[in-house]
């Protein structure tokens, strides 16, 4: 109806028709449908704290989304770090008609559980977070917006054998998880490669209370640094039982140590440690600094990468919504495969023909509650 007064309102024939046919473009497609989006995390149990602050920034980044007129809705379901509750959640999102993607999971196992089922019904999934690069393999429904662990593996054993001059190192990762079994392998293969050796792999299982038994054969080898692949919890508690124990060697690992609980919990054991990271405070590019400052406005506090990686998901996720021409789950799909150079606050953006998001990571070294910015490593460095 609209089109036709526009039509003949307008007088301009050749226009209006255009007009008209194209009324599915842009902000206008929005404005009068229910859109609905799915966060799916576990915002309770043992790595709460990751899919708490993923979940802050896809909040903010809604409530830019609606000062600026699109109101979209976001359906929260907590996983709370169980598969089974994980499968059933995102069986009751693919079934909801009325949503168009959902953001999630947090972590890889989780994302990997979740991912067949999204793909199988046609449902786009961005994780923020999810880094192995099995997750985005499952199908051209999902997507990610962060590097992926073969190149985080990478930085890590650059920047320990080039910049730390370290030879002699061992790994201790979780058995059970995907991204920390991933990490270690990748880690492991490019310090090789840089001639260093790896001169023992151990493992524990997350949530473990005693690592003596590991620490022991660790200890035998007298590696210069230990690298944790694993997730802030056991990697504090393990760093306490070490120190303990007076191995005072060099703690290293990946983005899974980027938690304020990292120190609360293990305090000195874990000062003067190194990991990589998609984030960090000192990004001084205009984007970065932009949303610093408003999300300590809205929350009192520092985001972290979390927070910075589930904020750029959103907002990659709007920006492709605006963009399909039809709306719907197939159309978005579309428009998240051609996301190029998208000004994120964790850095420019482009999703590749895998799906995943090909950036440069930092590395960040624990200097009490704070982290503190050691360099940034890129892919074609
Ligand atoms: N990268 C982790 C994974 O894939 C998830 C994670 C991201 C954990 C960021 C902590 C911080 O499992």
């Amino acid at each position: 109806m609209r089109c036709v007064i526009a039509f003949f309102a307008a007088g301009l024939s050749i226009l209006a028709v255009f007009g008209c046919t194209d009324n599915n473009s842009g902000k206008d497609k929005l404005e009068n449908t229910t859109i609905k989006v799915a966060f799916l995390g576990s915002l309770t149990g043992n790595t709460s704290s990751f899919s708490k602050n993923t979940l802050l920034g896809v909040e903010m980044a809604l409530k830019e989304a609606r000062q600026n007129g699109l109101n979209i809705e976001l359906i929260i379901k907590n996983n709370a770090g169980r598969a089974e509750k994980a499968i059933e959640n995102m069986k009751a999102i693919v079934k909801d008609n009325e949503i168009y993607a959902v953001l999630g999971e947090v972590s890889s196992t989780m994302s990997l559980t979740v991912a067949p089922i999204a793909q199988q019904a046609g449902l786009p999934m961005i994780t923020p977070t999810s880094t192995n690069p099995r997750v985005t393999e499952v199908g051209n429904y999902i997507f990610r917006i962060c590097f992926i662990d073969p190149f985080q593996g990478f930085v890590m054993a650059k920047f320990a054998r080039e910049h730390l001059n370290l030879n002699k190192v061992a790994v201790l990762k979780d058995r059970q998880s995907d991204y920390s079994k991933g990490l270690a392998e990748f880690f492991t293969n490019t310090f090789k490669k840089l001639e260093g050796d790896v001169v023992m792999d151990e493992v524990y299982k997350s949530g473990d209370r005693d690592f003596r038994v590991q620490l022991e054969q660790i200890r035998k080898f007298q590696p210069e640094a230990i690298f944790l692949p694993g997730y802030y919890r056991d990697v504090a508690m393990i760093a306490r039982q070490a120190r303990k124990m007076g191995i005072q060697a060099q703690l290293l690992g990946g983005d899974g140590w980027d938690s304020d609980k990292l120190f609360e919990i293990g305090r000195d054991a874990v000062n003067g440690g190194y990991f990589s990271n998609h984030f960090a405070l000192e990004k001084n590019d205009e984007p970065a600094q932009r949303f610093i400052q408003a999300f300590r406005e809205q929350y009192q506090r520092n985001p972290d990468g979390l927070a910075a990686r589930g904020y750029d998901a959103t907002k990659i996720l709007i920006h492709a919504l605006k963009s399909s021409k039809i709306l719907s789950r197939e159309g978005l799909r579309e428009q998240l495969a051609e996301i190029k150079n998208f000004p994120g606050v964790t850095g420019p953006t482009s999703i590749n023909q895998n799906r995943n998001a090909e950036k440069p990571a930092v590395v960040v070294k624990v200097e009490g509650p704070m982290n503190r910015y050691i360099t940034t490593i890129s892919p074609t460095n």
